[in-house]
């Protein structure tokens, strides 16, 4: 099925990514410091799932960053779109089959560990998908990967130490953490953060985990980032809003644009 939409892609453009990027809520400004070389929308990729959510633009953008060819996703897609785990992580393989063999995963995520702060970057060391389905239920196609992946370097060990030594180069701060994913779009109940913190999350979000494991399955190295763009629920004694969680992103953006500048310089 997949082969299908990387044909069609091929087929559009002659482009061999380096490094693949997705572009979370409130960061796909991002793409603009992309040299764009093409821009395809999903929904123009027969059988491609369509974002929907705010603020995801839903297209590939290819181009040059720092002299290295990437392809962004500005703009995922998300279980609670209504899309299966297996369509969810559909963009993941496709850029992997593109040639792409680093991934750099961004998200907006709650923040449930005290010391983390609004506006603060978290690189994600681990995480926790325990509350969602794996993309990888069903027959396993052994030409993209093994049947029972090790997640026990799901985020690369060298990429992390390259975020880290990139981030004091920019003397950009940057905490580290674990990231649960649930499922959303509702969210959580503070009996939930509570649980969340007791199993050991640092920030919660509705995204990533799931992509992370295709991500390791199809063979990615990746290295993520979480923006805290809130206190999770109950950390803060006021209710949630979708408003707050862009707000926070735009304010960051600078910032985050000359992490991510950089961390692909380093690469
Ligand atoms: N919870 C879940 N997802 C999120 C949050 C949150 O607090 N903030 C941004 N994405």
């Amino acid at each position: 099925m997949f082969e299908k939409l990387v044909e069609q892609i091929n087929s559009r453009i002659a482009f061999k990514p380096e490094i693949a990027i997705i572009l979370g809520t409130g960061l796909g400004k991002f793409a603009e410091n992309i040299d764009v070389i093409y821009e395809l929308k999903y929904s123009d990729i027969n059988g491609m799932p369509v974002s929907t959510a705010p603020s995801h633009e839903g297209r590939f953008v290819f181009g040059t960053i720092e002299g290295k060819n990437v392809v962004a996703m500005q703009g995922r897609v998300h279980l609670y779109e209504g899309y299966t785990p297996q369509q969810v992580v559909m963009p993941i393989r496709i850029m992997r089959a593109l040639g792409a063999e680093k991934l750099i995963v961004t998200n907006a995520a709650g923040g449930i560990n005290k010391n983390l702060n609004v506006g603060d970057f978290m690189m994600i060391s681990d995480q926790i998908s325990s509350f969602v389905p794996s993309p990888l239920i069903g027959k396993n196609d052994d030409t993209i990967g093994t049947r029972f992946p090790d997640m026990s370097n799901a985020y690369d060990k060298k990429l992390q130490a390259l975020i880290k030594s990139t981030a004091s180069e920019l003397n950009i701060p940057i905490k580290s953490g674990v990231y649960a994913q649930l499922s959303g779009p509702q969210f959580e109940t503070p009996a939930e953060i509570k649980m969340l913190s007791a199993i050991g999350a640092d920030a919660v979000g509705m995204s990533t985990a799931i992509e992370t494991i295709a991500a390791v399955h199809c063979g990615f190295k990746v290295c993520g980032i979480s923006l805290i763009s809130n206190l999770a629920c109950g950390i803060l004694d006021r209710p949630l809003s979708e408003e707050e969680v862009g707000d926070t992103a735009s304010s960051v953006s600078e910032r985050f644009e000359a992490l991510i500048k950089g961390i692909i310089r380093n690469i």
